[in-house]
Order: C-alpha cells, then sequence, then structure tokens
C-alpha cells in the first residue's frame, strides 16, 4: 500500500490505479481506525477494484472547545490495518496540503446541517462538506462509502454530491456495534471503564424506542422516554433524541417513512452519537 500527502502524486497514482482497469472506491476517515473504519474497507473492496483510504483529522470541522488536538492518532497503526485489508492507497495530507494558505472557499449545505448535531456543533458541517468535496475532488473516486453511525452526515453528503454534480455513487455501510450494542467510534477510547458500562444504555434505549414508534406509539412520548432512559443509564444529558425523516432530516412528529431516530448524548466529556431506521 502507497502512503501518498501529495496531490500532484495522488492523481498519479489514481490515474495509474484507473488505467490499470477497474473502478477506485474512496473510504474517507479521520484515522483512529477501528472494525467500523474496517468494515467500510472490506465493503469498499466488495463494491469497487481499487480501494483508497483517506486519513486526514479535519481542523475545520472542529469547534473551538473540541477534542481537535487530543483526537487519537496513530497513522503506523491505521496503515498497517489499511495493508492488511488489501487498501490501495493511503491518502494522507497534512494540513497545509489541504488548506494552503489563503484557503477561503466552503461548502454549505443549508438546513441539513442546522439541527441535531450541526446545533450543537455550529460549522461542524460546513467543514464536513468542505473536506468531502476536496476529497473527492483530490481522489475522484468511482464510489465513496461513509458510515451510516453518522447519519446526518452521510444525508448532507448524499444532498452534496448530487447538488454538486459530483460522478460518485454515495454508499453508506450499517453500523458496526460491539457485542453490548454500543456503537463503534473512535471517541469510545475516552469513555473510563464504568462510563464504558454505562453506555450500552444509550444503543438500548434507542432500540426501544424504535420498537414503539414502529409500534405505533405516541412519537412525542416515547422520544422523552428514550431521554430519561438514557440519562437514568449514567448519561450526564441528552442533546437530542429526534425522530427525522431518513432523507432530508426534517424532525417528525408522527411516523412517515423512510424514517430515522437521531441521538446524541453526553457522558463525561464524551459525546457520543447513534441511530435507528424505523421499520
Ligand atoms: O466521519 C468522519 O470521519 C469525517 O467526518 C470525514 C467524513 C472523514 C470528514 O472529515
Amino acid at each position: 500500500m502507497q502512503i501518498i500527502r501529495d496531490i500532484a502524486m495522488l492523481h498519479r497514482a489514481v490515474t495509474a490505479l484507473k488505467q490499470a482497469g477497474g473502478s477506485v472506491a474512496l473510504v474517507p476517515t479521520m484515522g483512529a481506525l477501528h472494525d467500523g473504519h474496517l468494515s467500510l474497507v472490506r465493503m469498499a473492496r466488495r463494491v469497487a477494484d481499487h480501494v483508497v483510504v483517506s486519513i486526514f483529522v479535519n481542523p475545520t470541522q472542529f469547534g473551538p472547545n473540541e477534542d481537535f488536538a487530543a483526537y487519537p492518532r496513530d497513522e503506523a497503526r491505521d496503515a498497517a490495518l489499511l495493508a492488511q485489508e488489501g487498501a490501495a492507497l493511503l491518502w494522507a495530507p497534512d494540513v497545509a496540503t489541504m488548506y494552503p494558505g489563503g484557503h477561503r472557499t466552503h461548502v454549505e449545505v443549508a438546513e441539513l446541517g442546522a439541527d441535531y448535531c450541526g446545533a450543537a456543533r455550529p460549522g461542524h458541517f460546513d467543514g464536513v462538506a468542505t473536506v468531502v468535496a476536496k476529497l473527492f475532488n483530490q481522489v475522484r473516486p468511482d464510489v465513496a462509502i461513509f458510515g451510516e453511525k453518522d447519519w446526518q452526515q452521510l444525508a448532507i453528503v448524499r444532498r452534496m454530491a448530487r447538488d454538486l454534480d459530483f460522478a460518485i455513487d454515495i454508499l453508506g455501510a450499517p453500523i458496526a456495534r460491539d457485542a453490548d450494542g454500543l456503537a463503534l467510534s473512535s471517541r469510545n477510547a475516552y469513555l473510563s471503564a464504568q462510563q464504558r458500562a454505562a453506555a450500552a444504555a444509550f444503543p438500548a434505549a434507542l432500540q426501544a424506542a424504535a420498537r414503539a414508534i414502529a409500534d405505533g406509539a405516541d412519537v412525542g412520548e416515547t422520544l422523552a422516554n428514550a431521554s430519561a432512559a438514557i440519562v437514568g443509564g449514567g448519561f450526564d444529558s441528552v442533546d437530542y433524541v429526534a425522530l427525522a425523516d431518513a432523507d432530508s432530516l426534517e424532525r417528525l412528529t408522527a411516523l412517515r417513512h423512510p424514517a430515522r431516530l437521531l441521538a446524541a448524548a453526553r457522558i463525561g466529556k464524551t459525546r457520543l452519537i447513534d441511530n435507528l431506521p424505523i421499520a
């Protein structure tokens, strides 16, 4: 697996892969890879001939009081895992390559980025949409794969790709979970043993709420019960538990398909997100 840090070299390497025949899939990541990321790489290998993984801890999607500096980084370990999974290229630019001096352009997917995580993290999704658009232009893949764990991000990337005419298939990969149901996340590494044990209350509350809503329970009451169960299970606060249109992300007060239950909650200093489809 080649590790590339320069855009001209990346273009040459991707062109060579395409000339060798076949399609290219991009898996964008911020590193600190876990089994969830590796499941995206495996999916990429199934749907394309060559896999490019990017690792870039994107400063523009972190707020001033967020964990950009502390975000876990271990490129050597990540590169070894990706080589084992059969990735062809690791695209690992530094901040000056991604955002050269004088960089002023950004991408905003209006409305879709304002609610849910966007409300708690102003500017976050502009940072995501901007870096993903840049990654698309840099790598020029045929397919790009994003985890469904960040459903809002996936919906925003899909809309951005459509609105800006990127000829790239955007695929969502199912959420990888630990045995107790907690969604895999690089941020789970921040949890103490006690917090990690309590964190299982989060997916459990969401599963109960998703079943209740599918069975016809009142949406407002069910969402309130889910928030209470999450806090009762040891979380410090709930940013949101919401029923949303799965594509437009519009908040729903009554079930209408396709719908998705979206949630974010805080335990100690760690903010976790999760979501579930409603059958
Ligand atoms: O989901 C992530 O890891 C990031 O938001 C992404 C898509 C790599 C953009 O920085």
